[in-house]
């Protein structure tokens, strides 16, 4: 395996892989690589020939005040991961390498971009499209590979390549959880104890959701007030947003009679977690 700092050189890389035919399947990453992430790293390795893992903190999707400083970084770690699963490339540039110095150019999904996280974080998801489509810029990927974890990046990002006629093919794939039905996130490590044992709630808020639409009972209200007692039953947890929106638009629905997801970000103590539910009528 390995490791490119320089999009040049990840460039030539790409160059001579396409000159082969050889199909090109990517992970974009900021690092601090767990089980979620692998799963995708899985799946991109069936699907494609060579595989590009990208790790880079992006700064232009951190707001001023959040935890850009403090996010996780272990290159080291991250690079043995990548070994062990036969990763072929690790990409991971500096900050001004994609941002060179001077006037930025952004790319912005409109409609969907705005709302859910974006709306808590404004800008958010700008920094993420921008970034995204700089990777797949350098990378040229076949298949590119998103977590369900990050149900609004994955809608957003297919909605980018849709839009920009990207000829790449996205894969969005389960969300990889702990023994207690936690989401696997590089930000669980700053819960305590406490706090984690808590956080179990989400799990078990989204289930009594899954269970109420299982019982026929398809009115969002009802659905999402199941979950928000569960939630609100946790003193350690602080709902920011729990909505039922359509899978494709995002936008609130009354009723489950189309595909939908429970979507929802709470805040523990410092940390912000995101989970959500697909919540099929048949
Ligand atoms: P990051 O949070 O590192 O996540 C990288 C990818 O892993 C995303 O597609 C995310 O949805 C997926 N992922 C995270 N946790 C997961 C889990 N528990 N199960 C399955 N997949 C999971 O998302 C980003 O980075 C950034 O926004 C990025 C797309 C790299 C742009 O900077």
């Amino acid at each position: 395996m390995e490791i490119v700092r320089r999009v040049h050189a990840m460039r030539e890389i790409v160059r001579e892989a396409r000159g082969r035919r050889l199909k090109i399947g990517f992970v974009p990453t900021m690092g601090c690589l767990h089980e979620g992430h692998l799963s995708l790293v899985r799946k991109v390795k069936e699907l494609a020939d060579v595989v590009v893992v990208s790790i880079f903190v992006n700064p232009a999707q951190f707001g001023p005040g959040e935890d850009f400083d403090r996010y996780p970084r272990n290159l080291t770690r991250d690079a043995d991961l990548c070994v062990a699963e036969g990763v072929d490339y690790v990409f991971t540039p500096e900050a001004d390498e994609l941002y060179p110095p001077g006037p930025k150019t952004y790319v912005e999904v409109t409609g969907l971009s705005d709302r859910l996280e974006g709306k808590s974080r404004p800008g958010h998801f700008r920094g993420v499209t921008t970034v995204v489509l700089k990777l797949f810029e350098v990378v040229q990927p076949d298949f590119a590979a998103f977590g369900q974890k990050d149900a609004q990046q994955a809608v957003i990002v297919r909605r980018m390549v849709t839009d920009l006629l990207l000829d790449l093919e996205v894969r969005v794939l389960p969300t990889v959880r702990d023994e207690h039905g936690i989401a696997l996130s590089s930000r669980n490590r700053f819960l305590s104890t406490e706090q984690a044992v808590a956080a179990r709630a989400i799990p078990r808020a989204l289930e009594a959701a899954r269970e109420r639409l299982a019982d026929g009972r398809v009115e969002a209200a009802g659905i999402i007030s199941v979950a928000r007692e569960i939630l609100e039953a946790e003193e350690l947890l602080r709902i920011d947003y729990l909505e039922l929106v359509d899978r494709e638009t995002l936008w609130p629905v009354t009723t489950v009679d189309a595909p939908a997801i429970l979507l929802l970000a709470v805040e523990c103590g410092e940390t912000r977690l995101l989970d959500n539910a697909f919540l099929d009528p048949s």
